[in-house]
């Protein structure tokens, strides 16, 4: 059956990507979240000839870093700019293709998100009531989100925290955490009230559960979740905070109060794009990704985020007004480490300076690509990484390059040779295979099914080294040198397609593919396409793509795990 055409009017694609807290580094198990399948996405749309605007920043505000700061003896300030500095390094070495990565401590962002707070008073979405709250008194302070700690009523778990429990998912209020604790000191916190802000969520809860119904492509675990949450009822939520760190409330009386830090990081988003359009010296350019009506908008995240990006989120948008809704949220469940959760504390994680600084991109992206947490949760280990490495990367798709190439060099004077004749059914189904899988692997990627994309290509590989196997070019070339041509023409144009198949995925290795094919000066304006490779092309000195790697790696980097480092 032929496949059909693909659609080839470019579309305007903007990629949102959860904004880390900048209180710790980033590990792996954050990059398998939401960074690594936004950046392949965005890559991919790229590729297509699309218009993509991927944004970020650093979370910068909020109790995750006031509470790390005076855990340090610092200052917020000094802990979101270390930690903001170390997650563009991480970025930047991990080739994930921010257009911008910014933070919430800009001007800019406080102007976006207390413009957006004004209008939602105005609008009368915001209004204000005396709030219950958990008071410290030995410390004489309330006891916002992550300063008190207890257990869930929800699903019983000890550690939950005063603004969500990280075990089920819920968002909560610090008053029904069960047996709550304080963070400042020894005392038992006692309810106080004070004047906050409040969003009147419950007012969108029918309009939020209509477009939800409605978004019959969202992964099954973020709708069907989201739909139990909309049909227990959305209540009003606080979104000020009785804090001194943040983006402060726009309103008089308000002066030592803070904007919520939910409330204002998913304004980021927004005021992201109006920075990126402003430093491209076009500043209306965010428009065509926020007001086309064609436009689509797919938020990447962990599930802990996705009540922020399904409820909340939407509902400022119904009630600011004129900007486009998400079209998508793909976020994914967990990577654990070896079996157990990652942690900070126990320091039970792959710390991606840590990484860089001892080993090659491209072999982490494939195996967190491979594993990609899109249904359920995976599981990261050593052992899997290097098996993953040796019999994956190293022996299917960089073997087949190496002996393609090295073989062509031997026997065809460095250069592609040029076949003769009609080409064998095989050599030409080989080609059609690789054809298909373009269709079949951005179909995929569209779905924002990366695991499935990444094994379709993977696929073409292995059926080259069946297809070089068969015909065997290296005996072939002693008794019928044509044969040979045939086989070796036909390889390089596989691995081409390859090269571009790979590469949202394998940025790095990738472009290394294209200059051993002879193809240096192609890369920049590869298309989601097989590109012909002429023959007579030059080719360089191969080089093996990747490196095997020895078991003891498994045992060095199991014992950093749980290490105080
Ligand atoms: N800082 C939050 C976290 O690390 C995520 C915020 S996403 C945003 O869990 F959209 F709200 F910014
Ligand atoms: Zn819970």
């Amino acid at each position: 059956m032929p496949e059909p055409a693909p659609d080839v009017t470019p579309q305007t694609i903007l990629v949102c990507v959860a904004w880390p807290y900048a209180n710790t580094p980033l590990h792996a198990g954050q990059i398998a979240g939401a960074y690594l399948p936004a950046d392949i996405f965005a890559r991919y749309h790229r590729m297509r000839g699309n218009r993509v605007l991927m944004v970020s920043g650093s979370d910068a505000h909020g109790t995750p870093i006031t509470v790390r700061a005076e855990a340090e003896g610092t200052t917020p300030q000094a802990v979101f700019e270390r930690n903001h500095a170390s997650f563009v390094d991480t970025f930047a070495r991990f080739g994930i293709s921010f257009d911008l990565f910014t933070s919430t401590a800009t001007v800019n962002h406080a102007r976006v998100a207390q413009d957006m707070f004004t209008r939602l008073i105005e609008a009368g979405h915001i209004y204000t009531a005396e709030q219950t709250l958990l008071f410290d008194a030995k410390v004489g302070r309330f006891l916002p989100d992550r300063y008190v700690e207890g257990v869930c009523p929800r699903c019983g778990y000890d550690g939950a925290r005063g603004d969500q429990c990280d075990n089920c998912g819920s968002t909560l209020d610090a008053l029904e955490l069960l047996q709550p604790r304080s963070k400042l000191s020894d005392a038992t916190p006692e309810p106080r009230v004070s004047e906050h802000f409040f969003l009147r969520l419950s007012a969108f809860n029918e309009q939020l559960r209509t477009w939800v119904e409605a978004q019959t492509h969202w992964r099954p675990a973020v709708r069907n979740f989201t739909l139990g949450l909309l049909r227990e009822g959305l209540h009003d939520r606080a979104i000020t905070r009785d804090l001194d760190w943040g983006v402060p409330v726009p309103v008089p009386g308000f002066e030592g109060k803070r904007i919520y830090v939910w409330f204002e990081a998913v304004i980021g988003y927004l005021s992201a794009s109006m920075e990126w359009a402003e430093r491209a010296g076009d500043p209306e350019a965010w428009r065509a990704f926020w007001e086309a009506p064609d436009a689509r908008a797919y938020y990447f995240q962990g599930k802990d985020n996705v009540p922020f990006h399904t409820t909340i989120w939407p509902a400022i948008l119904m009630g600011y007004g004129g900007l486009n809704l998400p079209y998508d949220v793909p976020a994914n469940q967990y990577v654990t480490m070896s079996g157990a959760k990652a942690s900070s504390s126990r320091n039970w994680a792959v710390w991606m300076p840590d990484y860089l600084d001892r080993h090659d991109v491209d072999p982490l992206r494939y195996m967190l690509a491979a594993v990609m947490p899109e249904t359920s949760d995976a599981d990261f280990t050593w052992a899997e990484y290097v098996r993953r490495n040796n019999d994956e990367l190293v022996a299917t798709w960089g073997n087949l390059v190496h002996r393609v190439l090295t073989l062509t060099r031997r026997h065809f004077e460095a250069c592609v040779p040029a076949p003769e004749g009609a080409p064998a059914p095989a050599s030409t189904a080989m080609l059609a295979r690789v054809d298909a899988a373009f269709v079949e692997a951005g179909r995929h990627i569209e779905a924002v099914q990366l695991r499935a994309a990444l094994q379709t290509a993977f696929a073409v590989a292995q059926e080259a080294n069946r297809y070089l196997d068969e015909r065997a070019p290296w005996t072939a070339v002693r008794t019928d040198r044509a044969h040979a041509a045939e086989t070796l023409a036909t390889a390089i144009d596989v691995i081409a397609g390859l090269a571009s198949l790979l590469r949202p995925f394998l940025p790095e290795s990738c472009e290394r593919a294209w200059r051993l094919v002879g193809q240096a000066d192609a890369i920049e304006s590869a298309g989601w396409t097989r590109r012909h490779v002429e023959a007579g092309t030059p080719l360089p000195e191969p080089a093996p793509l990747f490196t095997k790697l020895d078991d003891t790696l498994v045992e060095e980097e199991e014992s950093r795990l749980g290490q105080s480092s």
